[in-house]
C-alpha cells in the first residue's frame, strides 16, 4: 500500500534547555529525527515529509537526502495544523502516516502492522497501556468497546483521567479523509490548539472504524522532551543492539556497559569486555576480544584478533586475522595491519601497511610507512614522515631490525634482513642485509669528577 509519511520536527523543545532543535540532539550517535527518517524509509512505496519550524534551517541542513520534502510550519499552532501544513505533498489515494520526530525507538514493523489495518472505511492508531498515564491524550472507547475519540489530559474531566489507554501520536490514516477532515479541526480548547487528535471523533462520527494497534514495547513510542528522557532512551537502544549482539554469539562482559554508535556486526564467539564505545562501521570477525575502555570507529577486524585495553582505534583500519594491539594502542585512518601483526603499548599508527607477523611493541610513531613481513621495530622508533610542508614514505622491507629509540628521516628505507643499531637517525637508505650505526661514537673520560655543590655567602 502507497504511504505517505509527515514526521513532525517543529517543536522547539524548550526543556532540552539547548541552542540546538531538539530534533538535532543525538542517540547512539545519530540525530533522534534520522532514527526516525531510517525507519520510516523501510516502509515500501512510501514518500516522505518533514515538517519543520524550530531551527527549520538546521535541520534541513542536517539532513540533505533528496528524498526529504520539506514542509515548514511558521508558527506551531497544534500537531493538526502541523500535518495541514504538509497536505500538498500527499497522493490522494495513498496512506497517510504520522510519525515524529522525537520519538526515535519506533520499529518499521510496528509501522507496517499500523498501516495495514487502514481501509477506505478504517483508520488506524498507535495506542499503549500506561500504569502512569499522565500527560497523554486519553483514549475514548463506546460501550461496544470502538474508539470514539480522545481526549488531551488538560481537557480531560476526572473520569477521563483515569483511562490507561494513551495516544502515542501515530496514526495511518486514508489519505482523502485527512484532506477533506484536517481543514474543518478548529481550535476551542484548553491549549488553543488544532489537534490532530481530533480527527478521531469525526472519524467515529461519520462513521468509520478506529482500528487500534500496540507496539511491542512502549519504549518504542516514547518521545524525548528533556536530556533525562534522551538518556534514558539511549539506553533502551544500547539494550536492544546489545540483546541482538548476545543472540547473534557475542558475549558482552556488561550489556549495561556497552555501547554502539553505528553499525556494528559480529562473527561467533567475540568476546567484549566493559566500557567500549563502537562508533561508525566496524565488522569484527569470528572470535575477536575486545578488551575493556576501547574505542572503535570505522574497523574491519579479523578472525582471533584482540584489541587490549584502553586501545583507541580511529579507522577506517583493517587488521587482519590474529592480530594484536594494544594495551593503549592507537591505530589512525590508514592503518592496514596483515595477519599476526602486532603493535604494542603507547604506539600511535597512521597510514601504515604493516606486514604478516611484524611488531611494533612499545612506545613508537609510525606514520605513513609500508612495513614487510617478519620487521622488528624496537621501542621508541619514530618515522619522522613530515618535513613542516609535505608528508614522505618510510620503507621497512621484509625481516629487517630497528633497534630501539630510532629516527627513521624519511623518505628512507631500509632493505630486507638489515639491521639498524639502537640510537640511530638514519637518513639514507640502509641496504639489505647489512649493520647501519648512525649515532654519536661512545666516548669514556677517565679521571672525570662530577661538580660540587658550590657555597652560598
Ligand atoms: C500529543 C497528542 C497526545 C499524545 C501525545 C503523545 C495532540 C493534540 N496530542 O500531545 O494525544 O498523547 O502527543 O506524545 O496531538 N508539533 C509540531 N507542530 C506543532 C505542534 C507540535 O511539529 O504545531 C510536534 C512537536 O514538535 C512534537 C509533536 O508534534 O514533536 C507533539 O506535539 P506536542 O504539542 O508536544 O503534543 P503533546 O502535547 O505531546
Ligand atoms: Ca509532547
Amino acid at each position: 500500500m502507497a504511504v505517505d509519511i509527515v514526521i513532525l520536527a517543529a517543536g522547539k523543545g524548550t526543556r532540552m534547555r539547548s541552542r540546538l532543535p531538539k530534533v538535532l540532539h543525538e542517540l547512539a550517535g545519530k540525530p533522534l529525527l534520522g532514527h526516525v527518517i531510517d525507519t520510516a524509509r523501510q516502509l515500501n512505496d512510501s514518500t516522505l515529509s518533514v515538517v519543520v519550524g524550530h531551527g527549520a534551517e538546521l535541520v534541513r541542513q542536517r539532513f540533505p537526502d533528496p528524498d526529504i520534502q520539506w514542509v515548514e510550519q511558521g508558527e506551531q499552532l497544534g500537531t493538526g495544523h502541523a500535518v495541514l501544513q504538509a497536505l500538498p505533498h500527499l497522493r490522494a489515494e495513498a496512506t497517510t502516516l504520522v510519525l515524529y520526530g522525537d520519538v526515535p525507538l519506533i520499529e518499521a514493523e510496528t509501522l507496517a502492522t499500523l498501516v495495514e489495518l487502514v481501509r477506505d472505511d478504517s483508520l488506524a492508531l498507535l495506542t499503549v497501556t500506561l500504569d502512569q498515564p499522565t500527560g497523554y491524550g486519553r483514549i475514548l472507547r463506546n460501550a461496544d468497546g470502538r474508539v470514539t475519540g480522545i481526549v488531551e489530559e488538560k481537557d480531560a474531566t476526572p473520569a477521563e483521567k483515569l483511562i490507561r489507554e494513551v495516544n502515542t501520536g501515530v496514526m495511518a490514516v486514508p489519505a482523502g479523509k485527512m484532506a477533506a477532515w484536517l481543514p474543518t479541526i478548529g481550535n476551542s480548547n484548553a491549549q488553543g490548539e488544532y489537534y490532530l487528535t481530533d480527527l478521531i471523533a469525526i472519524a467515529h462520527g461519520e462513521g468509520l472504524t478506529v482500528a487500534t494497534h500496540q507496539p511491542a514495547s512502549a519504549e518504542e513510542t516514547e518521545g524525548v522532551n528533556s536530556r533525562a528522557q534522551l538518556q534514558v532512551l539511549e539506553r533502551y537502544f544500547q539494550r536492544r543492539i546489545a540483546t541482538r549482539l548476545m543472540d547473534s554469539g557475542v558475549t558482552l562482559a556488561d550489556a549495561g556497559r556497552f555501547d554502539c554508535r553505528g553499525q556494528l556486526s559480529a562473527g561467533e564467539d567475540c568476546f567484549i569486555d566493559v566500557n567500549t564505545v563502537f562508533e561508525g562501521t566496524v565488522v569484527l570477525g569470528a572470535g575477536v576480544r575486545i578488551g575493556p575502555n576501547c574505542q572503535i570507529r570505522n574497523a574491519t577486524i579479523g578472525d582471533g584478533a584482540t584489541i587490549k585495553a584502553n586501545t583507541v582505534i580511529e579507522g577506517p583500519v583493517t587488521l587482519a586475522a590474529g592480530v594484536e594491539a594494544g594495551p593503549f594502542a592507537r591505530l589512525r585512518p590508514g592503518t592496514v595491519l596483515h595477519e599476526g601483526a602486532r603493535i604494542g603499548n603507547f604506539v600511535e599508527i597512521k597510514k601504515a601497511d604493516i606486514g604478516t607477523g611484524s611488531k611494533v611493541n612499545h612506545l613508537s610513531y609510525i606514520g605513513d610507512a609500508v612495513i614487510g613481513s617478519g620487521v622488528n621495530v624496537g621501542a621508541g622508533t619514530i618515522t619522522c614522515n613530515y618535513d613542516g610542508v609535505n608528508k614522505f614514505t618510510t620503507t621497512l622491507h621484509d625481516g629487517a631490525f630497528i633497534g630501539s629509540n630510532t629516527s627513521l628521516v624519511a623518505p628512507v628505507t631500509v632493505g630486507a634482513g638489515a639491521t639498524v643499531g639502537a640510537g640511530s637517525t638514519v637518513t639514507r637508505d640502509v641496504p639489505a642485509g647489512e649493520l647501519t650505526v648512525a649515532r654519536g661514537k661512545q666516548r669514556n673520560i677517565t679521571g672525570w669528577q662530577r661538580p660540587v655543590k658550590q657555597q652560598k655567602d
